[in-house]
């Protein structure tokens, strides 16, 4: 996949198609997965891995049908199984996810450069079992940041606080080598402006590891129609930080193309996958007829 190929939309499960692209080729893997992944897609998803993968996917995920004695080798090990084996026992409910995400993971895994960066969207259901197996599967130390995107909208129960957030957990392939620019990032409001000098209240500050960003208008200019269709504002903080302009991004569960959207914008090169036709026809109709972008099969 060189520079002067055009970026990319591919209409396929993306355990298929991650295979398929060069080692070390992206500076950020952004991945959305689906909550409920469902029993007879986690099946088919880890037969994908067995018959499929290339030799160094397979390297990096060998994955035994029966979860609770799967192994990941290459870039986890012992530690890893004795983990997740704990965690499924614990919560079985949590073992279909995973085993659905584990091979895409270790996938996501290869396909960083060494100054890459990994954003995992996640909901508050699963963020605190999938920061216990990155740890594990990552290495503790290339955890760099667990973002908690707030929102407010929808009804609020009155028997419980009212879950507004997601959370993004965020990974580096090499603690020592990865890329963070925060002078790049978009700034926000102080909220109280009043204690700092007039010019610090104009520039804005420095976002946190805590985003009060709207959800998509419903009546805005972003809006796809796609149901789970991410703000633009979260993923240009991402795309910002950590990538350079000419660098490539990859998106395997891309729905609405919010990430390409925003790479495209901002001079980055990406890959997008989904698989269900609907997405793809979304993205069709944002992109337009945007030149320099390549929509498989
Ligand atoms: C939460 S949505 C992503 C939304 C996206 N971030 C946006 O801003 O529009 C998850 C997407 O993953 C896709 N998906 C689920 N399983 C997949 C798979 N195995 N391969 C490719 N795409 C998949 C779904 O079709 C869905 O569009």
């Amino acid at each position: 996949m060189s520079d002067d190929e055009p970026d990319r939309v591919i209409h396929a499960d993306n355990l298929d198609v991650l295979p398929t692209l060069p080692d070390g080729r992206f500076t950020l893997v952004y991945l959305d997965p689906p909550f409920n992944t469902g029993r007879a897609q986690t099946r088919q998803a880890l037969r994908h891995v067995r018959q499929g993968a290339t030799d160094a996917a397979a390297d990096a995920a060998s994955v035994d049908p029966a979860p609770m004695r799967s192994t990941v080798t290459g870039f986890a090990g012992r530690r890893y199984e004795r983990i997740r084996g704990d965690l499924m026992r614990y919560d079985d409910r949590f073992d279909d996810y995973w085993a659905f995400l584990e091979p895409r993971l270790a996938e996501a895994w290869r396909l960083l450069a060494d100054d890459g960066t990994l954003y995992l969207h996640l909901d508050y259901r699963e963020a605190h079992y999938a920061k216990v197996l990155l740890d594990a599967l990552f290495g503790r130390e290339c955890f760099l940041n667990e973002l908690i995107w707030a929102y407010d909208y929808g009804a609020k129960s009155k028997r419980r606080w009212p879950t507004k957030h997601d959370t993004i957990l965020v990974y580096v392939k090499d603690p020592d080598a990865y890329w963070f620019d925060s002078t790049s990032v978009d700034r926000e409001p102080y909220m109280a402006p009043g204690l700092v000098t007039p010019e610090k209240a104009a520039r804005g500050k420095l976002p946190t590891d805590v985003w009060w960003h709207t959800i998509v208008s419903p009546t805005g200019r972003e809006k796809t129609g796609y149901p789970t269709q991410k703000p633009e504002g979260v993923l240009r903080r991402i795309v910002q930080a950590s990538s350079r302009p000419g660098d490539w991004v990859l998106d395997a569960f891309a729905g609405s193309g919010t990430t390409g959207a925003v790479a495209r914008e901002l001079g980055r090169r990406f890959v997008l996958v989904d698989e269900h036709a609907e997405a793809v026809e979304v993205m069709r109709r944002r992109f337009g007829d945007a030149a320099g972008i390549r929509f498989e099969p």
